[in-house]
């Protein structure tokens, strides 16, 4: 057992009671595959693949069927999919400034191919104004895709404001939603989306390796898939099916992984969002109350109502990776340092090249921990 985990926005630390042993149960006592066989067991596991993809549905309330809850790797497959698989040479992408390399990688291997993009520029609190999409419209902007929040400094996008102006202009909005699925309400429905993309392993409390892409249909449509290959349907052609979801699903699937997000599922959807919500929220105000009075610069909004449970500090004075190290091994607490795959996130909050040290607050994190982790900072000072 791990205590003072602080590193939940890289991956959630404990996992949803049931997890480990729903994968152990069927590695050990089923293991087959599906899709592929007729047998007995083989529609048992695809019960509960279906199952899953129905609690991803009910959750994110998508209003499109089962078989457009695409299962990936994680939220960066997914936005691999979408991006290469969507924008075409002469295509403008609008994006923010405050975006992951899951986003920023594949769209700057895609300028090669003739795709240009813009960044909605952000403050050096990460805030963005959705208003400031407006003037990056292009004739040829064909996606507008944004982090509903920051994995550097927490900071909250305006989602809704965003959508609303995408709908207005009728371009299709995708949603890195890697540090709010399960940490945040969401409502695809509502926000019109064209595709979400999450991670089973942060707030969804799932295992690694395990995430999903929830597609319109009209959006599913127009992606290319990425790998081709054996769907255990219409496996008379060699063509890959165009039918949901076996069009992005080639390839045995990670069923341990379906398992164990299936169980995280219940209990996250027990537990609901909103008091997740509240609960990172107020462990986020008791970490800032908290260190405000240090010599250090809280990176971001410095706002429980603006931010997610996540807060990145900079030492100033003493390098950050050398007081992650510390408190590490003086005191045992957990964090991220560096620049956490988001260069311009840095920039945009000035803090490149020294990144931050940052701090993730989970469902299991508790308020003893906060104020332990705000000794162990304190100590630093010494
Ligand atoms: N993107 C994840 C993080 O911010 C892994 O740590």
């Amino acid at each position: 057992m791990i205590n003072h985990y602080l590193d939940n926005a890289a991956s959630s630390y404990p996992k949803a009671p049931g997890v480990g042993r729903a994968m152990a149960d069927y590695i050990e006592q089923l293991g087959v595959n599906v899709g592929r066989g007729t047998y007995a067991q083989a529609s048992e596991a695809a019960l509960t693949v279906l199952e899953t993809r129905e609690k991803l549905k009910r959750f994110f309330h998508f209003p499109g069927r089962e078989n457009h809850v695409v299962f990936t790797p994680g939220a960066t497959y997914g936005l691999n999919q979408i991006l290469r698989g969507f924008l075409k040479p002469g295509d403008h992408v609008i994006v923010s400034s405050m975006e992951h390399n899951a986003v920023m990688r594949p769209l700057t291997d895609l300028q090669e191919c003739g795709v240009t993009f813009s960044r909605i520029p952000a403050d050096q609190d990460g805030k963005t104004n959705a208003a400031d999409l407006v003037p990056l419209l292009k004739p040829n902007t064909r996606l507008v895709v944004v982090s509903h929040a920051s994995n550097v400094s927490g900071t909250i996008f305006p989602l809704e404001e965003t959508a609303q102006l995408c709908r207005q202009y009728g371009i299709p909005l995708v949603v890195d939603a890697a540090q709010t699925a399960g940490y945040l309400p969401i409502d695809f429905e509502a926000l019109g989306l064209a595709a979400l993309c999450v991670p089973g392993h942060k707030g969804l409390l799932g295992p690694q390796g395990i995430g999903a892409m929830l597609l319109t249909p009209s959006f599913a449509k127009l992606l290319t898939p990425l790998t081709t290959g054996g769907t255990g349907s219409a496996s008379d052609s060699e063509l890959q099916p165009d039918y949901m979801p076996d069009r992005f699903e080639s390839g045995t699937m990670n069923l341990p992984g379906i398992m164990g997000l299936n169980a995280a599922l219940d209990f996250v959807m027990e537990q609901g969002v909103e008091s997740v919500r509240a609960h990172t929220k107020m462990l986020t105000q008791q970490f800032l109350e908290g260190v405000r009075r240090l010599p250090v610069r809280i990176v971001g909004p410095n706002d429980p109502e603006q931010q997610v449970g996540v807060v990145s500090l900079d030492f100033c004075d003493l390098d950050n990776a050398e007081v992650a190290f510390r408190l590490e091994q003086e005191s045992g607490i957990i964090t991220r340092c560096g620049l956490h795959c988001a260069p311009n996130a840095h920039k945009t909050l000035q803090t490149f090249p020294q990144g931050t040290v940052r701090f993730s607050f989970g469902h299991a994190t508790t308020e003893e921990e906060v104020a332990y982790a705000i000794r162990g900072i304190n100590k630093i000072f010494d």
